[in-house]
């Protein structure tokens, strides 16, 4: 996969793209990550892209050409379309399952706003999809680009080195569509009084697999009973969490 992103600070994605897991996936070419400065497609001599808002209000609105002209030139530079994703809190709002589905396009440009917003014909001529991370507004997408991209990353083939490791989680569909994942623990056995539940050293496969189903239920009832309404649960399952 490729994936890149358009911003007025291209450097900013450096560290956190080339860390850890999204360093290694690189490294073995599972994806490639490049940044563009989108200031390389302005013509003026202060190289600007803002300006002012038609109609008037606070703040400023990045201009249509720098971003239209970017894009293309971005896109035409490699045989591949590009899926090209806007940032915006106006967008879709982004789950385990927009991560799924972007896993499958082979190259993601993300442009990523700045300032108060982005003028509406730059969507309307170059976005595919405008993608929220939530309900709450940043100062940019360039960290929304990074949580979609890490997100993203880790679901393709080998990004993982354990391939099982993200099947299980939270919110995938093999935890019976979404439910939050069960407690996990590890070496000590015991901690200032905090014991590991006996039941997960007692090397009884089927008693651990009954505790973690039954503590992924219970704790998305406490956390999230929202995502209950959309699990499918057996009838012993809905009475166990009626108890
Ligand atoms: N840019 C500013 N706020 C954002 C958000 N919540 N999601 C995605 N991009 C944004």
């Amino acid at each position: 996969m490729i994936i890149e992103a358009l911003s007025v600070f291209p450097d900013v994605f450096d560290a956190y793209m080339h860390a850890s897991i999204l360093g290694r996936a690189q490294r073995e070419e599972i994806f490639e990550f490049h940044s563009y400065d989108l200031r390389d497609w302005t013509y003026d001599r202060h190289r600007s892209v803002d300006d002012e808002p038609y109609g008037g209000g606070a703040g400023m609105l990045m201009k249509v050409e720098p971003i239209v002209h970017a894009v293309e030139s971005i896109q035409q530079a490699r045989s591949m379309p590009a899926r090209t994703i806007f940032f915006t809190p106006a967008g879709t709002p982004f789950s385990q399952r927009e991560a799924e589905r972007l896993a499958g396009y082979e190259r993601l440009l993300f442009v990523c706003g700045r300032y108060e917003g982005i003028d509406e014909r730059a969507f309307e001529l170059v976005a595919d999809e405008c993608i929220s991370l939530g309900d709450y507004v940043l100062t940019g997408g360039e960290l929304a680009a990074m949580v979609v991209s890490d997100a993203v990353v880790r679901l393709l083939p080998g990004a993982l080195g354990d391939a099982q490791s993200s099947l299980d989680e939270s919110f995938s569909a093999s935890l019976s569509h979404g439910l939050l994942e069960y407690a996990q623990y590890t070496r000590p056995a015991s901690f200032r009084g905090h014991e590991v539940p006996e039941v997960l050293r007692s090397g009884d496969h089927a008693r651990i697999k009954r505790w973690r189903r039954e503590n992924s239920l219970e704790r998305t009832l406490r956390f999230r009973p929202d995502l209950l309404e959309c699990a499918h649960l057996s009838h012993e399952e809905l009475a166990f969490l009626e108890t």
